[in-house]
């Protein structure tokens, strides 16, 4: 795993979108795998502001959001479709038809899990995985216990996301309770992964991931068998990491790191 931490939200958010705008530059019909919640915000406005100012182009580029709520219709405003229309898409020139999302509301959802498992693979595979981590260490919505070699599927929300992602609803009991989301080994299998955590509630939770054991517990540690794993860190969300002097001289010192994820003296 290559390690960077930041010293604000902005920073990382930036550097993020850099990371992913080269790849984009590379390769423009890249597949992009996104996510949803509070911490990518920042990489879609960067991401919004390279396209408005210096013409970053998503024409060619097909997405794939990890997961949606069950039961929620793509105009519910807390749909993950509302959300990545209203905070991503519609300020890119992407193609309507090139970006999928899980379908919340579909009746069959072993055959649309299937589907969409062979859309991703049909696309050529994820070049890039966006990944946020939830407080109790989920990647997408694996919660604990997920197995480690999951597919898209449905999947129950644990109490303690359910609580955590209240605030987004008028009332607890509004929370949904299933889920559709990628599996572990469906994430796995993106060429790279970018997880990026912002904030102290996510200390424990990214300690584990990168430091504890490979474990269903927090599915986020599966990353430890990715072989291009890039973590995007505020010093808060870092405040946890037992090697962190580490990982700041290495930051300090790559000579391979591209310039963007090197900390200014
Ligand atoms: C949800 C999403 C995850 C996300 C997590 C953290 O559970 N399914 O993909 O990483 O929330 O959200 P936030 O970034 O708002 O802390």
């Amino acid at each position: 795993m290559q390690i960077y931490i930041f010293d604000s939200y902005e920073d990382l958010s930036t550097a993020a979108a850099a990371a992913t705008a080269d790849t984009l530059n590379l390769k423009p019909d890249s597949v992009l795998g996104l996510a949803t919640g509070s911490t990518p915000l920042g990489l879609y406005r960067e991401l919004i502001r390279m396209h408005r100012e210096e013409g970053l182009d998503f024409s060619r580029v097909t997405t794939f959001n990890l997961d949606e709520y069950v039961g929620l219709p793509k105009t519910h405003p807390q749909s993950y479709h509302f959300f990545m229309n209203r905070n991503f898409f519609r300020h890119i020139n992407i193609l309507p038809q090139n970006t999928y999302v899980p379908a919340g509301t579909t009746n069959n959802h072993k055959a649309f899990c299937d589907w969409y498992e062979n859309r991703i693979k049909e696309s050529g595979g994820i070049d890039i995985q966006i990944l946020g981590i939830g407080t109790d260490g989920h990647i997408a919505f694996n919660e604990p216990t997920s197995s480690l070699g999951s597919r898209t599927r449905i999947k129950t929300l644990s109490k303690q996301t359910r609580d955590d992602n209240s605030r987004f609803f008028e009332k607890p009991g509004d929370v949904p309770v299933y889920a559709i989301t990628m599996g572990v080994g469906t994430i796995l299998e993106a060429r790279r992964i970018f997880l990026i955590a912002t904030g102290a509630a996510k200390a424990v939770a990214v300690a584990g991931a990168i430091e504890g054991p490979v474990s269903s517990m927090n599915t986020g540690s599966a990353l430890q068998l990715h072989q291009d794993v890039v973590v995007f860190l505020d010093n808060e969300a870092a405040g946890k990491l037992k090697l962190i002097d580490y990982y700041h001289w290495i930051q300090e010192n790559e000579p391979d790191a591209p310039e963007v994820l090197r900390k200014q003296p």
